[in-house]
């Protein structure tokens, strides 16, 4: 009986001095764990002559009852206080200004070569992709230029070396033309424009040793310089403005025949000459021609069944006069300052 009493005095003073789960945790053990101090008392039990044993079990179960009792208690006391404690500190204030989200804003070459396609688009042609790492067959000598042609020093580029010396960074989207007849299975009509990424040895504020083109190709039976001059007025006039003037001059490119050379009236002075047009009054833009009938039968089109119209244009061009860009490299030049200006620009 003693001994009860005394574990129930130890208990009560031990139950004050709980102040945290783990010490609680401590206490179930000291109490009821395998040695803990209830638990032994209830191994006595049998040790006791019979009269004994109602006395000290109801007294055993009351010493229970009071550890568990308070066990509850203190443990929903403290679970509570844990969870204010948690919503405390993880308490949001809605009134604090938001962190602003970062967005990006479309390179002022994939607008321009958006815009293009959807020009292209509208008239009927296809987007074509074709690879910027080239054969040298299809980038020059299928369009008739062939090893050791003069029109290819205008174009040095970045050649491979090895097994793959004839592969070389394709210089002009020209090579799209020979890609898209041969893929041609049929050998009939073609309208495609194929935009995309070019390279030449080439470095200063107007030239940039990569750079992008766009192709235009248009194969059928009866396509004359007339269907090429509308169309090029056609697509000149959507991008520069109504009141843009294009020209046409008599020019050479070994894979048209006639080939020319497409002017636009200075947007800057209005043809009265300036320093962006060099005092002539005119830009040049584009080069065109009629496929060579030669290019049609290297890549298995019948030239008496078959003509087309073909240009080309350097996309960078058309993005440094749209948005007034002296310099091409600060278009490659990664620089968020610059590439971040042109949402406003396109808004105003
Ligand atoms: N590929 C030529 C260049 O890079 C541009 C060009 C000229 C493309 C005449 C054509 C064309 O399709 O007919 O300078």
């Amino acid at each position: 009986m003693f001994k009860i009493e005394e574990v129930k005095l130890q208990l009560l003073a031990d139950l004050d001095k709980i102040n945290s789960m783990e010490k609680l945790n401590n206490l179930k053990v000291e109490y009821l764990g395998k040695k803990g101090k209830i638990t032994e008392l209830t191994s006595q039990v049998k040790t006791l002559d019979n009269d004994k044993k109602k006395e000290f079990g109801i007294k055993l179960n009351e010493l229970k009852k009071l550890f568990n009792e308070n066990y509850n208690q203190i443990y929903t006391k403290l679970n509570e206080e844990l969870i204010n404690k948690k919503l405390q500190s993880e308490k949001i204030d809605i009134t604090l200004p938001a962190t602003k989200v970062k967005r990006g804003s479309k390179h002022p070459m994939s607008r321009v070569q958006e815009e293009f396609e959807d020009l292209f688009l509208s008239m009927g042609y296809t987007i074509y992709d074709g690879p910027e790492l080239e054969s040298d067959e299809n980038c020059f000598q299928k369009l008739n230029i062939a090893k050791g042609h003069p029109a290819r020093d205008a174009q040095d580029t970045f050649y491979l070396e090895g097994e793959y010396e004839n592969y070389l960074l394709r210089t002009q989207t020209s090579t799209a033309q020979v890609r898209a007849m041969e893929e041609n299975k049929e050998k009939g009509p073609l309208k495609i424009v194929c935009p995309g990424k070019v390279y030449r040895r080439d470095e200063d504020a107007t030239h940039s040793h990569q750079f992008m083109q766009i192709e235009g190709l248009v194969i059928d039976k009866d396509i004359s310089m007339a269907d090429l001059k509308g169309t090029l007025e056609l697509f000149l006039k959507k991008f520069l403005g109504e009141n843009t003037e294009v020209r046409f001059r008599p020019s050479f490119f070994p894979f048209t025949e006639p080939s020319v050379e497409v002017d636009i009236s200075c947007f800057k002075c209005g043809g009265k000459g300036c320093n962006l047009c060099k005092h002539t009054g005119w830009i040049e833009v584009l080069g065109a021609g009629m496929v060579h009938p030669h290019v049609l039968e290297m890549s298995g089109y019948d030239p008496n069944k078959y003509q087309g119209f073909a240009f080309g244009t350097g996309i960078d061009r058309f993005a440094m006069f749209k948005y007034s860009i002296t310099d091409i490299r600060t278009i490659y030049g990664n620089d968020i300052r610059f590439l971040t200006q042109f949402d406003r620009r396109d808004e105003e």
